[in-house]
């Protein structure tokens, strides 16, 4: 793989024109200094994007979205950031490499990363000698030949007599951080490697970065977990990977719909016949933040969970979730076989297709669910199941669906359909939610701390004048986030010798939460006039904020102080702090 630095990312974004590239995709209006578009990103119908030339970022006013011309053509085309600088790239006429990746974006992940990559090849070796045949011959046994094995990475750990820990003391890594990031254990003061004679699968965050391992036993070993997986660490986040995101984002955009499962060997069976758009929960419970992942794609979700109680459980709560993000939800069940790796090696890829060409919607779904168990011929029975039906129906937003159901019981039951109609009305909970809305983010209130604070921010964002002056008149923010924020800024600007807003956001990517924030604060002041004294009346306003609160402090201690002494000292403090209040 070929290393990007991030003057040349820099190089690009300052080549390419954010009007162009945009309006390589939807078409733009000039409207003063900017421009304006449709939006993307939401189900807009007037344009509510502009996209300023200036300042080379774009910004929703009803959605949101804001960012500059790398985040645009990654959630357009929803891709990863690397891979949307090599179209940017491309779409001016420069060149980079398809398999570059970014390796001091966040300066401090970057060795982890390398660290990571080294393993897996390792891994991956081993399975090259001769004491990999074992792990070969059962990983063959089960089906899976050298095209998979290649494809996903999979490899083998040694004994201690070949472990990792060597490879990676030889090259000088710090046994400190293999610890953190979960390669290695320490028992009694000595270090061992996490996986030993275990076939390991790499795991990868969302963008394809391995971040993991999950490690499975092969030799019909007992006493032992089947599977060992990375703990969580900094660069491994478990609720907030989806195994195979990176490989199936695209070609699930494609095909408009993508398969969920539980496990990551069901995802590699699946993928093996030729359905590469799955993803693996690695479990039955699917996190908010896969959910998340999922929903950016903006395709079908089938659920295709195991054959078991558990299985069935999860396919209805996960559901419940999916469409409660308004996500299309469709399920399959198998019958006969434990999970999907099983149910293809013993009934063939075809029938699996069929399966997936054939799913329920998850409503059908529900409702073949809630019919089982019940005798429909017995008064009590039937009655349960249609109040189970309608109560559903009260929370689903879809109109057809509600009219068409409502239509299917009263045929099916010889029910009144004004008696449903109403019983449906009154047990309408809350006011239900169109699918073609976009959620209005609540937007709450922010305090003058709080707005004057991210105005600084903005400021700083915009040149070295606005940081030298904040350095000079404030220099600390007692807000973590505020101040790794401010941070980063002033760091971005040592190292790069200048600052744009624009380049500080491709800087910031790789921080979900330094990004979110920078964002939001972006989008909220894009339009602001740039001057020192709009800073400086900003920074005074915070300034005075800290004054009070501290005199607060400071006048709750001095009341439970019992030595006059300090007491008076304290009051002093007070007398000195109020003479900068005004
Ligand atoms: P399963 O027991 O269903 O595994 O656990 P599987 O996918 O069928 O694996 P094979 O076919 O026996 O190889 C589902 C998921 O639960 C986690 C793994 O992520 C696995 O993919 N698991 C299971 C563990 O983490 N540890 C275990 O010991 C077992
Ligand atoms: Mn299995």
């Amino acid at each position: 793989m070929a290393f990007v630095s991030n003057d040349e990312i820099n190089a690009i974004r300052a080549k390419a024109n954010i009007v162009n590239i945009v309006g390589s995709y939807i078409p733009l209006t000039q409207r003063g200094k900017n421009y304006v578009c449709v939006c993307p990103f939401h189900d807009d119908h007037s344009p509510s994007m502009s996209v300023s030339e200036e300042k080379q970022i774009y910004k929703c006013f009803s959605c949101g979205a804001t960012g500059n011309v790398f985040t645009f053509v990654s959630e357009f085309e929803n891709v990863s950031f690397i891979e949307a600088v090599s179209i940017v790239a491309n779409k001016c006429g420069m060149e980079l490499s398809k398999n570059a990746y970014i390796s001091n974006f966040t300066p401090a992940f970057s060795e982890e990363k390398e660290i990571m990559e080294l393993s897996q090849k390792f891994f991956a070796n081993n399975l090259r000698t001769s004491v990999g045949e074992v792990a070969i011959n059962y990983l063959k046994e089960r089906g899976i030949d050298e095209e998979i094995i290649k494809e996903f990475g999979i490899g083998l750990s040694l004994d201690s007599n070949d472990s990792l820990y060597n490879l990676l003391i030889k090259k000088n890594y710090d046994s400190k951080k293999l610890l953190e990031i979960g390669l290695v254990n320490s028992v009694n003061g000595k270090i061992y490697d996490m996986f030993s004679r275990r076939i390991t699968f790499p795991l990868w965050d969302k963008d394809g970065n391995i971040v993991g391992f999950s490690a499975r036993v092969y030799r019909g070993e007992k006493d032992v977990s089947k599977y060992m997986n990375s703990r969580e660490s900094k660069i491994f986040k478990k609720g907030e990977t989806l195994y195979n995101y990176h490989n199936a984002k695209t070609i699930a955009k494609r095909e408009k719909e993508i398969i969920v499962v539980e496990g990551f060997m069901d995802a590699i069976r699946i993928a093996s016949i030729g359905l590469k758009n799955v993803v693996a929960l690695q479990g039955t419970a699917m996190t908010n933040e896969q959910i998340q992942l999922l929903k950016k794609l903006r395709v079908k979700v089938i659920l295709c969970l195991d054959n078991d109680n558990a299985g069935l459980t999860a396919t209805l709560n996960n559901g419940e979730e999916l469409v409660k993000n308004d996500i299309e939800t469709f399920v399959i069940r198998l019958s006969g076989k434990k999970d999907p790796d099983e149910y293809i090696l013993a009934n063939g890829g075809e029938s699996f297709i069929h399966n997936v060409n054939n799913p329920l919607t998850f409503f059908e779904f529900k409702m073949n669910y809630l019919k089982q168990n019940k005798d429909l011929n017995n008064v009590e029975d039937l009655t349960n199941y249609i109040n189970d039906v309608l109560k559903n129906l009260s929370n689903n937003g879809d109109s057809i669906l509600r009219e068409v159901t409502l239509n299917k019981l009263s045929k099916d039951y010889d029910i009144s359909l004004d008696v449903l109609k109403s019983r449906l009305e009154q047990m309408k909970p809350v006011e239900i939610k169109k699918f073609e809305e976009i959620p209005k983010q609540e937007k709450q209130k922010k305090d003058a701390y709080t707005i004057g604070s991210e105005k600084i921010l903005y400021f700083m964002m915009n040149g070295e004048e606005y940081i030298k002056n904040y350095q000079k008149r404030l220099g600390f923010f007692s807000e973590s986030l505020y101040r790794e924020l401010a941070n980063e800024i002033v760091y971005f600007w040592e190292k790069n010798k200048k600052i744009t807003i624009a380049d500080f956001i491709t800087y910031v990517t790789d921080n979900v939460t330094i990004k979110d924030k920078v964002m939001e604060i972006v989008n909220e002041s894009i339009n602001d006039e740039i001057t020192i004294e709009a800073m400086d009346e900003y920074i005074s306003a915070v300034l005075k904020i800290v004054t009070k609160n501290e005199i607060k402090r400071l006048k709750s201690i001095m009341k439970k102080e019992l030595d006059v002494d300090k007491k008076m000292k304290i009051a002093l403090q007070i007398a000195e702090l109020k003479k900068e209040e005004v």
